[in-house]
């Protein structure tokens, strides 16, 4: 896989905490990528110890001029720590190429009025991604209706406020922004903040009041997209299950991976044969052309597909390793894999075919594309 080379550009203090890290590629060309994807930074500490972590982009291309991330600091995180108090502008970053599946998929559920009410809900540094495809809806999608509903600590960690308060002046029509802070420094007199956490009666509740504004036939339609911390992520997934919405119109980003299941049980475990092939972009001057590449080794369970291949020296893409993040997806061609958990892929993208390689057994031989 392809590593990209970035400099840094800029480094905005976003809040006490957080920084917002603007970057463009060494070799002048465009970075291209979705809102809402993530880049997954390759960090090299002590003695090839190589770290990845990933992080979404905040900008929204065709709308910010320079791609950025959005870093919060983690209590003795290695790599948030180096990131927030080491990098210099100027500095170069090793990055995978912008991956993720936590974007607008187009018409996913069909029909016309696919897309048209967006709500958000978001906490803490979940606020990136969010942040990112809100923008592209506001300002592409001039039929959607966005609510975002964010949990804070208080005044001073909301990020992007001043942009947000924005794009409530600007969009007020169609974007309605409501933010919970768990610990208010003040009294609240901004009519946008609410005191206190967000939970499954509250969010209940705030649903029940938005949902008054739409159509009953259109709220099928409505599209949720969830990204914060493990147990705010749940309370919301489950709120909205039980208010009846279907898994399809969920979309989850996971920053952190509590737990990997251990591999299923197979019925047959003999060693099964992977065929990969990678189709590599290039972009040569004018000419976009695909170089493609080919693999085959042998798995045999309890490993995974992603660590076999990894053994054998190839370098396929992964970031969480936790069935999380979606940065090991490949298309499964021919063959049978089972995945011991998956929280990002759709049913749509389970009948196209696409499989997460880091929890992924192969049940028979099996041919991938990247
Ligand atoms: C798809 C994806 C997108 C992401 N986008 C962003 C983003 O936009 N902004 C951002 O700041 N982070 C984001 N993250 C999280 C980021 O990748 C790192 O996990 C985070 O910065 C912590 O890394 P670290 O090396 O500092 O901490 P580590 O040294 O890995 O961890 C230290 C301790 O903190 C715990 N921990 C790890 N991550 C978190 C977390 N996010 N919150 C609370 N505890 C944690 C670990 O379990 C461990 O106990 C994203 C993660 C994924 C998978
Ligand atoms: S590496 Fe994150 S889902 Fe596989």
């Amino acid at each position: 896989m392809d590593k990209l080379v970035l400099i840094v550009k800029e480094i905005r203090q976003e809040a006490k905490d957080t920084a917002t890290i603007l970057l463009e590629r060494k070799d002048g060309r465009r970075l291209e990528y979705q809102a809402g994807q993530f880049l997954t930074l390759l960090l090299v500490k002590d003695v090839g110890r190589e770290l990845r972590r990933s992080y979404s982009f905040s900008s929204t291309p065709g709308i910010d001029r320079t791609p950025a991330i959005t870093v919060k600091r983690v209590i003795n995180g290695e790599v948030s720590r180096y990131l927030l108090d080491h990098l210099r502008v100027g500095d170069q970053l090793m990055s995978l190429p912008p991956a993720g599946r936590f974007v607008e998929g187009p018409g996913e559920m069909g029909g016309p009025e696919a897309g048209k009410w967006l709500f958000f809900i978001a906490a803490g540094s979940g606020m990136a991604p969010v942040f990112s495809l809100l923008k592209e809806a506001l300002a592409k999608k001039p039929a959607s209706r966005v609510v975002l509903i964010s949990q804070h600590r208080d005044e001073e960690s909301i990020l992007f406020k001043r942009a947000m308060d924005d794009l409530v002046r600007n969009f007020g029509q169609r974007f309605k922004w409501v933010s919970f802070l768990s610990r208010p420094e003040g009294r609240l007199i901004d009519p946008v903040n609410q005191m206190g956490r967000l939970n499954n009666w509250r969010l209940e509740e705030l649903m029940g009041e938005l949902l008054l504004s739409i159509p009953e036939k259109e709220q099928p339609n409505a599209l949720f997209y969830l990204c914060g911390p493990p147990a705010f992520m749940r309370m919301a997934l489950f709120t909205l299950r039980v208010m009846g919405f279907a898994d399809t119109q969920i979309r989850q980003e996971h920053f952190t991976v509590e737990y990997v299941p251990p591999p299923p049980l197979l019925t047959d475990n003999t060693p099964k044969k992977v065929t990969i092939h990678i189709n590599r972009k290039q972009n040569d001057r004018e000419e976009e052309q695909t170089a493609t590449r080919h693999f085959q080794f042998e798995v045999a369970w309890p490993s995974t597909i992603l660590q076999a291949a990894l053994n054998q020296g190839i370098p396929l893409p992964y970031s969480c390793k936790g069935g999380r993040c979606s940065s090991c997806v490949a298309i499964c061609l021919s063959g049978k894999v089972k995945m011991s958990i998956n929280e990002v892929l759709t049913e749509n993208d389970l009948r196209e075919g696409l499989v997460l390689t880091c929890v992924g057994y192969a049940e028979t031989d099996v041919v991938l594309e990247y």
